[in-house]
């Protein structure tokens, strides 16, 4: 009875390929191995050592461009929501990386 179940889900689950919430890619927890996807700057450092071990360096690049004091409230959700160790000293480094490579041309990124 619960193998028939755990079979008819995952025929559920495999018909609806197009709901990213069912499919089963790791990709969030793979460990970003291509840190040159950071551009340089000032404070790219930081961000390797203080932002890439949960996520990828594309989840910051990709974010819409956004003010000072939005970079530093998501710094602030990253520390409080998910417990990210970064001290106020890295913080302010990553903040002002974001806003450099935020000002830079996209096609330069
Ligand atoms: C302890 C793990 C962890 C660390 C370290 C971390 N983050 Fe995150 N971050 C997350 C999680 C979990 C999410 C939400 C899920 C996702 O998008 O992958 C997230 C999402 C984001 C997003 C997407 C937008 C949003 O508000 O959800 C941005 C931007 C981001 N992080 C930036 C950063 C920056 C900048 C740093 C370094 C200061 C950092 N993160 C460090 C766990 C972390």
């Amino acid at each position: 009875m619960r193998a028939a179940a755990t079979l008819i889900l995952a025929l559920a689950l495999a018909g609806c390929d197009s709901a990213p919430k069912v499919v089963f890619a790791d990709a969030s927890l793979t460990l970003p191995d291509e840190p040159v996807e950071l551009p340089e700057g000032p404070g790219r450092d930081a961000v390797l050592e203080n932002c890439t071990a949960c996520h990828s360096p594309s989840t910051m690049l990709q974010q819409p461009k956004v003010s000072k004091e939005k970079w530093e409230s998501i710094v602030g959700k990253m520390k409080k929501l998910y417990k990210a160790p970064v001290d106020d000293a890295a913080a302010a480094q990553v903040v002002d990386y974001m806003m450099h490579v935020q000002s830079q041309p996209e096609a330069s990124r």
